[in-house]
């Protein structure tokens, strides 16, 4: 299908069959029929079309225009909203954001088909640049009643957050401009400041023997830090991963700040924890988990679940130069599969079975597949 020359938002109308598409570059919109892929309409919007969505009964569509048309001098310019009308196959009307409206971005349609929001900024353009707390600009959602066709209401997303320590350490973690060839950040394998799922031969334990990538939820709390803790501290492991991973290192405010946005991370509740008819076998698994002859208390204490030392739990392979890792803590489990220094546990099953077969990581040969699942359970709730 040809969406046109710079191709924007995409939407489906199932039941008609059609997929819509805008192009940014013609100001158009394109309807094409799903079978055969034949555009058998192009209809005229706002300039930029950049977003849209299609009502749930299938008889309007709502196009975000991204920029404003016109003369800029007029101090009321603004971008529009378009609405198509699809049983005519033509536009309906263009409704006109609030005085600097530009910027729009998506479109989403409520449920019931009445009201269309709208993503986009807004700002008071003759106020001087520094006139922040007065709106000088701002992020706003239009709400427009798409019977009436009428913008009816705007709400100001209100000012950024604080430029404070945590908020800057939040940028540089997310910023693959920090790195020397500007192809990755932190949180190319720590999304969320969690795991990427994935293993890494990061070289300060030798190569070779690559490993999993590790949740920073708590890192700090926990030292030392690496599963073969080659890192003192959370804080060492930071400035490492600048000078190491990102081949650019940072300054020790930049440091600070990454430090602050990673310490403000707090645990967030998995399903398990939301599911109140699981909690008589979470409680089942804890007991399981707390009894003596399992061990995992042992090493895995409250309330973070880690000893902060480093066992043998038998979990070597072949390739590692030691048998001995740092014990994790088990918080969030239920976001940070797979698992193990090596992640090949793919589910905490097969690590409490298939990589425990002489129960040198607790004892678990001796429980039921019943137990089993309560156990799970527990770990997958903290
Ligand atoms: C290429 C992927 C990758 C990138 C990029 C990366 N990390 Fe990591 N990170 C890992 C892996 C893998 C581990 C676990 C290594 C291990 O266990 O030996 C880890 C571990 C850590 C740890 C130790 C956690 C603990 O509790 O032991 C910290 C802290 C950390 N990374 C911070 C950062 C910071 C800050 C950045 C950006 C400067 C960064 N990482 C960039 C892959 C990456
Ligand atoms: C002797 C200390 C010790 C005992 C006992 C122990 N663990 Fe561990 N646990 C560790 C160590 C060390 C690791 C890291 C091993 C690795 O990465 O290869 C670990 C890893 C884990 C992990 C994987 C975490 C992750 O993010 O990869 C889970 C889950 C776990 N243990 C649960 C348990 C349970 C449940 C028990 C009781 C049946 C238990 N452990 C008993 C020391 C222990």
């Amino acid at each position: 299908m040809d969406a046109g020359f710079r191709p924007g938002g995409l939407a489906l109308a199932p039941r008609r069959g059609w997929l819509l598409t805008t192009d940014r570059a013609t100001d158009t919109v394109r309807v094409h029929e799903l079978a055969g892929g034949k555009c058998v309409a192009t209809i005229s919007v706002g300039r930029e079309p950049a977003s849209l969505a299609v009502t749930p009964d299938e008889k309007l569509g709502v196009v975000g225009n991204r920029l404003p048309a016109g003369d800029a001098s007029n101090p009321r310019a603004s971008a529009s909203v378009s609405l198509i009308d699809f049983a005519a196959l033509g536009k309906r009307t263009d409704i006109i954001l609030p005085p600097n409206g530009a910027n729009v971005q998506g479109v989403a349609i409520a449920p019931d088909g009445r009201w269309a929001y709208v993503v986009h900024t807004v700002g008071r353009a003759p106020l001087p640049t520094d006139q922040i707390e007065l709106g000088w600009i701002t992020g706003n959602v239009a709400i427009i009643d798409a019977s009436s066709s009428v913008l009816t209401g705007e709400i100001a997303l209100g000012q950024q957050p604080d430029w404070d320590q945590e908020r800057c350490g939040e940028m540089i973690f997310h910023d693959a401009t920090r790195c020397y060839q500007h192809w990755l950040s932190c949180a190319t394998c720590h999304p969320d400041g969690r795991v990427d799922g994935l293993n890494w031969d990061l070289l300060n334990d030798g190569a070779g023997n690559p490993k999993n990538t590790k949740s920073l939820l708590f890192a700090h709390l926990t030292p030392p830090a690496m599963s073969e803790g080659v890192r003192a501290d959370a804080e060492t492991a930071v400035a490492a991963g600048f000078r190491s991973i990102l081949f650019q290192p940072a300054s020790p405010e930049e440091i600070r700040a990454v430090e602050a946005y990673l310490q403000s991370l707090g645990p967030e509740p998995g399903p398990v924890r939301a599911n109140a008819r699981l909690t008589i076998r979470v409680k089942r698994g804890q007991a399981l988990f707390e009894r003596a002859r399992a061990r995992c208390r042992s090493c895995h204490p409250r309330p973070l679940f880690t000893d902060c030392l480093s066992h043998d739990v038998g979990t070597a392979l072949d390739t590692d130069r030691t048998r001995f890792f740092d014990t994790p803590s088990l918080v969030e489990l239920w976001r940070t599969s797979p698992y193990l220094h090596h992640g090949k546990a793919v589910t905490l099953r097969a690590l409490l079975t298939d990589f425990n077969p002489h129960d040198r990581h607790g004892r678990t040969s001796d429980m039921s597949a019943q137990e089993l699942d309560d156990l799970i359970c527990y770990l997958n709730s903290r």
